[in-house]
């Protein structure tokens, strides 16, 4: 028997659900999810459904009356699971692999009963003093410097984009006030990042106006890195030309390969010149709080700002994306507005979430971070980060053992770069690379459609290279198995049929 309006026929009842249908539906639902988890596996990794499919058998209109929640649950079974990529399997080896955790999820549900708006100290002191606290437990546990303050935003697209505006308000040419455009006294801003670097950093610069012409990219080596006497050359040949060169990005964990541009020979420039050095680090920053991976991290206790996503590698449910800085000051000056009916008395003596960035109301995110970090501690987050970066090297094993098979580039972390290159008859060297673009192709694919398994794909030196991420809580040595014995299956059997 629900409470809703429809069960009783009556005029509508106001308020929310009752307690006690809130507390029996809510432990039905955690055992929906346990059950969601317990049986993930033998759910296809990539929805099968057909774009519209899920649309189709929705109502167009929204019901007039309520509807118990159980048949809302019933739903869930019906139509959206189908219609679920599951991002939580543990064979999940696309984009980068990531996962979420229970402490995370219980915490996403707590943020949800909160429901803070984290604008202004007061209006949730737990949600701002909570996320000092995390974000400088996770700094220390990465072994970044006391310098950098965190802040939280949803994605490292933003976090990059913010950190870009504050290196913008640091070049003193009152953007702020004047913007940019009908300006014949402002010379051309200049952002470098290597041609490796995310499409969120041409994003950020398209946001923040100064136009897709402001960012140089700086070739990488044959590893996938910056060149870093190819950036000091463009900053030197910039100036010379009255361009004002004024950010660098670098990538520490490159989207396509996890590569990791030199920070320390980068950093030298930015000092020469002047420049805030940001660094892109969404994705391998969580595998700094492995001791012996901190070395990734080397140089950035000289960087201006490093961002870091633990939703992609430290167990955390989508969003949370976090931005260190060293100078809060300019972030501040570049985002702080307080109209009268947003002042306080304490404003001087506490930090404000909406002072450092464009949203206003900001979630209580920092509260999964923390229930996070307590339940697994360092050891355990690391310990889970050691293992996928071992199943990484050796499934790069068996790739490099294999003759069928070669690794494309380094393996760093927990991402494997590599392709099928079996023997083909062709004399021709485009002919053939061709036809291994196309095999790849077929062999992702074909893999993708068992449902066991989800690859995704990039293109190295212009050659079709699957990638295989390893970053699922859940995955283990037999996931990585199976999803060799997949590959080779696939390749055997399109190989049979040429
Ligand atoms: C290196 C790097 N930077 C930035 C991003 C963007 O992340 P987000 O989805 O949090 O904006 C990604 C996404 O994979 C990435 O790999």
């Amino acid at each position: 028997m629900t409470d809703n309006n429809e069960s009783r026929g009556v005029a509508p009842k106001l308020g929310d659900m009752s307690s006690e249908e809130f507390r029996r539906i809510g432990y039905e639902l955690i055992d929906w999810i346990s059950n969601y988890f317990e049986h993930i596996e033998e759910m296809p990794v990539l929805s099968q459904i057909e774009p519209g499919d899920l649309k189709a058998q929705l109502p167009q209109s929204p019901p007039e009356k309520g509807e118990p929640m159980q048949a809302i649950i019933a739903d869930l079974d019906r139509f959206v699971v189908p219609a679920l990529t599951h991002w939580s399997h543990p064979s999940f080896f696309a984009y980068f692999a990531t996962s979420t955790s229970a402490p995370g999820i219980f915490g996403e549900l707590l943020t949800a009963a909160f429901d803070a708006k984290a604008m202004l100290w007061r209006t949730s002191p737990a949600s701002t003093e909570l996320e000092d606290v995390a974000l400088d437990w996770l700094r220390q546990m990465m072994g970044l410097d006391a310098g950098l303050s965190g802040i939280i935003y949803d994605t490292a697209s933003v976090s990059s984009m913010h950190a870009i505006a504050a290196a913008r308000e640091g070049v003193e040419q009152r953007i702020r006030e004047e913007g940019m455009s009908g300006r014949p006294d402002l010379p051309l801003l200049r952002v470098y990042a290597s041609d490796q670097a995310h499409s969120s950093i041409d994003k950020g610069i398209i946001t923040l106006g100064l136009g897709q012409r402001a960012l140089r990219k700086i070739p990488s080596d044959s590893e996938f890195r910056m060149d870093a006497s190819a950036l000091a050359a463009a900053v030197d040949e910039d100036k010379r030309k009255g361009i004002l060169p004024f950010c660098v990005v670098a990538t520490v964990g490159t989207t396509s390969t996890s590569s990791i541009d030199p920070v320390r020979q980068i950093v030298d420039v930015c000092e020469k010149h002047a420049l805030w050095l940001h660094v892109d680090a969404a994705y391998a920053g969580s595998a700094a709080v492995v001791p012996e991976l901190r070395h990734i991290l080397d140089g950035c206790e000289r960087a201006d700002s490093v961002a870091v996503n633990p939703h992609k590698w430290l167990f955390t449910p989508f969003d949370l994306s976090v931005l260190y800085c060293r100078h809060m000051d300019l972030l501040r000056r570049a985002f702080s507005l307080v109209p009268e009916y947003l002042r306080t008395p304490e404003q001087e003596k506490v930090r404000s979430g909406s002072d450092y960035g464009v949203q206003l109301g900001r979630r209580f995110r920092a509260l999964k971070l923390w229930m996070i970090i307590r339940y697994f501690g360092h050891e355990g987050l690391a310990a889970r980060i050691r293992e996928h970066c071992r199943l990484a090297q050796l499934f790069a094993s068996w790739v490099d053992e294999s003759a069928s098979w070669e690794l494309m580039a380094p393996v760093p972390l927990g991402l494997v770069c590599f392709r099928a290159c079996p023997k083909l008859d062709s004399q021709d060297q485009k002919l053939r690379q061709k036809r291994l673009d196309v095999l790849n192709e077929e062999i992702m694919h074909g893999v993708n459609a068992t449902g066991r398994a989800l690859l995704s794909h990039t293109r190295l030196n212009d050659k079709l290279t699957l990638r295989l991420s390893i970053g699922n809580i859940r995955t283990t040595e037999k996931h990585v198995q199976q999803v060799w014995d997949l590959l080779n299956h696939q390749l055997e059997t399109i190989r049979a049929h040429q």
